[in-house]
């Protein structure tokens, strides 16, 4: 099992070979889980196989995986793209260094350093810090983990003191919440879900309503997570406003920009993120608008200290010499931990600050562009005017489900829907940077097409139920 340095070229072929095939091919072919079994040998065996062999079976694979990279994918908040961005993630496969120690890392420590602090200075968390996680999800739940341990000072060492344990989410935050305060032990019925306004905002007056309630009702409410960039609608919560509120109480203000914490880089829209400052905690995804590789998730911290006093353990096998601001493991959830960092870096040097800002900018205007269209479009509804990169709309007289299904099953879009105050509603993120005006009218043209084959077909007893649920 070792590397030999001749099967390279035959890699590096593969590589180029998926390279190639995400923008030229169409964005999938359409094909069920029990085909692809029939047609891949996925059984393992208990003899092995050439490396040639093996190479090929990667390439069946490669063929057959929905290209996230065409401008025919659609459906997810991430577009890993930047070339720099990619060359650093193929090194940092070759390099296979963990980031736990600046024994093991050498330089990418520092990076991480680096990155951390400049990212956590652009928030406005002057002395802040940070540290990369393996996505949203466990950013968030990192957050959590430091806001629990914060308000019932037994937790960490001796468990839950029995009094319930409050945290207040809008209603349509990311799921990632309500399953991070319960892997945190403090319950999914302890997570307040607050209402929101008619673009999809937290209501402060709700928020403080709740925390009241909860407070005379002999609950300990300990932190607020506002979204800056909702998983559908793209919306973001008040958060000076929610701020205010979180100091008057005492409660841990987390913000989770995994979506929008990007546009803090552009002039023109940091004024969504307007109070971010005041937060404790931010979640910043890479992975999604700023086309860094999957996956790429910081969580930052405003006070410095807070993520070794919630996270280091003793550990003298692993942490033996080297200033301990460079040894992250002291500060993270993992021990073995892949180098996020590099790519980020690596993206950040090639474009500055003012270069991702003006990359949101562009991506905002794609949003704002295709909104006008559909507006305008006798056959179509515009769900909401959009908050930021995601443009929510359905097509007349016809199930965004059925629809979304059908554009898959024709091999012409990968899109998704989601739920906006009960109704299923396609969502188009605009997070590849390879999208231009003319790509827009071209997608929503399919949409078009596929829409009025559906909406004249004869239907089956199913789609007429389902049309029925949802338009
Ligand atoms: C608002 C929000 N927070 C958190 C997450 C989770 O991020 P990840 O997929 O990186 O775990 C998402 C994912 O879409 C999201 O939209």
């Amino acid at each position: 099992m070792s590397e030999s340095r001749s099967s390279f070229h035959a890699v590096y072929e593969l590589l180029d070979r998926a390279r190639t095939r995400q923008i030229t091919e169409p964005v999938a072919p359409y094909i069920s889980a029990d085909e692809l079994l029939d047609r891949i040998d996925f059984d393992l065996s208990e003899t092995g196989q050439s490396e040639e062999q093996v190479l090929e079976l990667l390439d069946q694979v490669a063929a057959v995986t929905p290209r996230t990279s065409s401008r025919r994918f659609l459906n997810q908040l991430f577009a890993g793209k930047d070339d720099s961005a990619l060359a650093a993630e193929l090194l940092t496969v070759i390099l296979n260094t963990s980031l736990y120690t600046y024994k093991a890392a050498g330089a990418n420590a520092i990076i991480e350093h680096t990155m951390t602090r400049h990212m956590a200075k652009l928030i406005g968390f002057e002395n802040g810090e940070g540290v990369f996680a393996p996505g949203g999800s466990m950013s968030n739940f990192t957050a959590i983990v430091m806001a629990r341990n914060e308000a019932m000072k037994t937790m960490r060492e001796d468990g839950h003191d029995g009094v319930p344990m409050i945290l207040y989410t809008s209603e349509v935050s990311h799921y990632s919440i309500t399953k991070g305060a319960a892997m945190a032990g403090l319950g999914r019925s302890n997570v307040r879900p607050v209402a929101c306004d008619d673009r999809g905002r937290m209501i402060p007056a709700k928020l403080q309503e709740a925390i009241e309630k909860d407070i005379e009702a002999g609950n300990r409410p300990f932190m607020i997570n506002a979204t800056a960039g909702t998983t559908v609608l793209g919306s973001f919560d008040p958060i000076r406003s929610i701020s205010a509120i979180a100091s008057e109480f005492g409660l841990w203000l987390h913000v989770d920009g995994a979506l929008g914490g990007t546009m803090i880089l552009s002039e023109k829209h940091r004024h969504l993120l307007d109070g971010v400052e005041n937060a404790n905690s931010v979640t910043w995804d890479a992975h999604k608008l700023m086309t860094v590789p999957l996956v790429c998730s910081v969580i930052l911290v405003r006070q410095p200290g807070m993520l070794v006093k919630h996270f280091n353990e003793d550990a003298s096998y692993l942490f033996q010499s080297d200033d301990d601001d460079l040894n992250f493991g002291t500060r993270a959830l993992q021990c073995g931990r892949r180098n996020d960092a590099l790519k980020v870096w690596a993206l950040w040097k090639r474009h500055g600050d003012k270069g991702l800002g003006e990359h949101m900018d562009y991506l905002m205007s794609m949003a704002q562009h295709a909104a006008s269209i559909i507006d305008r479009d006798p056959e179509m509804t515009l769900t909401k005017t959009p908050e930021s990169v995601n443009v929510c709309f359905e097509f007349d007289g016809v199930s965004s489900p059925e629809l979304c299904e059908e554009l898959r099953r024709q091999s012409r879009l990968i899109v998704g829907y989601g739920d906006v105050e009960g109704r299923d509603v396609i969502r188009i993120p605009f997070v590849n940077p390879d999208l231009t005006f003319d790509h827009i009218e071209e997608a929503l043209e399919e949409i078009r097409t596929v829409g009025r084959e559906l909406r004249s077909r004869p239907q089956t007893a199913a789609s007429e139920a389902m049309r029925e649920s949802c338009c």
